[in-house]
């Protein structure tokens, strides 16, 4: 057979390898902890759903929904699509379960993979993890200022300092309607000073233009209206009430006019957590209210927010603080074949008294096992061949004194509880 490699995973979707995994699940682990202190119970919903469910939602006219949807036709020739983000499935959920019926907020959250054809590079895949919180049924500044507290106490909690917290306000659909106009009048007699695809947008989504990272684009950006200078009277208390909130309980954070998000679903307030080690995928995650949302599903007319984090890009700001490989445990080593079957069981029974450890499977000298076990960083190498057997003994060796002890097996046992208690 050719031992030339065949298979690679593909683009954009990478392997999650022993440490990454490992910090993975610490965080999803706080995540929760951290999301249950604040009142939400976890909901995992599919991977896969009808496209409609994203279509009407995250908006035809986005690039989301456009170029990066992995849609499929199934066997009964219904189109479905693998999942870019989580609100709109948990809004669909929200809605088929009737939770609608039930009084106050439905507050709920989820961790789990997206799926997003863009372009790879640091920071950007295709597949990626998220983990978000949704509150649904309310809309208010202090739960707005609530959900943003939480992911700033999640990333404290996980030791992640130097985030920046930026702020807007997209206003209600009416609001929109009056910026956009103003915004493609201010952009109607700059349209050759925009990319290609901003004079697209400017006539198919024209919010979007402002979402451009082309330099071409900056310089006419940074010249648009401000949109929190068209907010109706009761969008724009909101947001200063949000404000005010987030003042007395001294989450900083900064305005920034020109924020724009690549969902079409989001009205009133919208934020972003960035972190200057991100690079150009500076958003560590992001979020806001999405009123219209429940009701534009088939729901009833409530109000609705929430954020999502990037597992990955967080992965990046924390490095490999926390992280270890899995403490190796005790190494129960057969001499020769006739220990195998004993040596099998006494691992076993190891295990069943919560002691870790494995039994040495590996075929080459006695020497050679004692010197990998050295350099795996083993603590305890329990040697086993038909002496011991023949006596009902273990002998239990330390890797790092040298000293070997023939022990009863609950002497042994009880040798390592000790030790774990006193932290070896
Ligand atoms: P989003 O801004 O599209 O929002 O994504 C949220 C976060 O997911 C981003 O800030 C980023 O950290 C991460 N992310 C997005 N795309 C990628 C990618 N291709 N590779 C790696 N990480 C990525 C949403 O998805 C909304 N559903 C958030 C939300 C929840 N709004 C209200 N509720």
């Amino acid at each position: 057979m050719s031992g030339t490699l065949k298979y690679k995973s593909l683009r954009g979707m990478p392997d999650i390898l022993p440490k990454d995994a490992c910090l993975m699940h610490l965080v999803e682990e706080r995540a929760r902890t951290v999301f249950r202190m604040f009142g939400y119970n976890e909901i995992r919903t599919p991977v896969l759903e009808e496209t409609g469910v994203f279509t009407r939602s995250i908006g035809a006219d986005t690039d989301i929904v456009e170029k990066e949807m992995y849609s499929f036709t199934d066997r009964g020739g219904a189109s479905i699509s693998l999942r870019p983000e989580g609100t709109a499935a948990v809004i669909r959920a929200y809605i088929e379960h009737g939770w609608h019926n039930a009084e106050g907020l439905t507050k709920l959250f989820y961790s789990g993979p997206m799926f997003r054809g863009e372009r790879p590079q640091k920071g950007r895949q295709r597949q990626f993890h998220q983990i978000g919180v949704e509150a649904i049924g309310g809309s208010d500044p202090y739960i707005d200022a609530e959900i943003i507290s939480s992911i700033a106490f999640l990333l404290t909690d996980l030791g992640v300092s130097g985030f920046s917290i930026l702020l807007s306000s997209l206003g209600c659909g009416r609001d929109r309607e009056s910026y956009q106009k103003k915004l493609t009048a201010y952009l109607s007699d700059k349209s050759s000073a925009l990319c290609g695809d901003c004079s697209r947008r400017m006539k198919k989504n024209v919010l979007r233009v402002l979402d451009c990272k082309k330099e071409k684009c900056q310089s006419v950006i940074s010249g648009a209206p401000d949109i929190r200078e068209y907010l109706c009277a009761g969008c724009a208390k909101d947001y200063s009430d949000l404000k005010n909130i987030l003042h007395e309980e001294e989450i900083s954070f900064h305005e920034k006019k020109d924020m724009v998000r690549g969902l079409d679903y989001y009205t009133g307030a919208i934020f972003e957590i960035t972190h200057p080690l991100l690079g150009a995928q500076s958003a560590l995650a992001a979020g806001g209210r999405y009123d219209g949302l429940v009701k534009k599903m088939g729901g009833p007319d409530v109000g609705a927010a929430g954020y999502a984090l990037g597992t990955e890009r967080l992965l990046l700001v924390m490095g490999e603080k926390g992280v270890a490989d899995a403490v190796p445990g005790a190494l129960v080593l057969p001499i020769d074949n006739e220990a195998r079957t004993e040596a099998f069981r006494i691992a076993a029974k190891l295990r069943a008294k919560g002691v870790p450890c494995e039994m040495d499977h590996s075929v080459r000298s006695f020497k050679g096992r004692m010197r990998k076990a050295h350099k795996d960083g083993r603590k305890t190498v329990i040697i086993m061949g038909s002496e011991e057997i023949k006596n009902g003994k273990l002998l239990v060796k330390d890797m790092e004194t040298g000293e070997q002890t023939a022990m009863l097996f609950e002497e042994v046992a009880d040798h390592f509880i000790k030790n774990e208690a006193k932290g070896q």
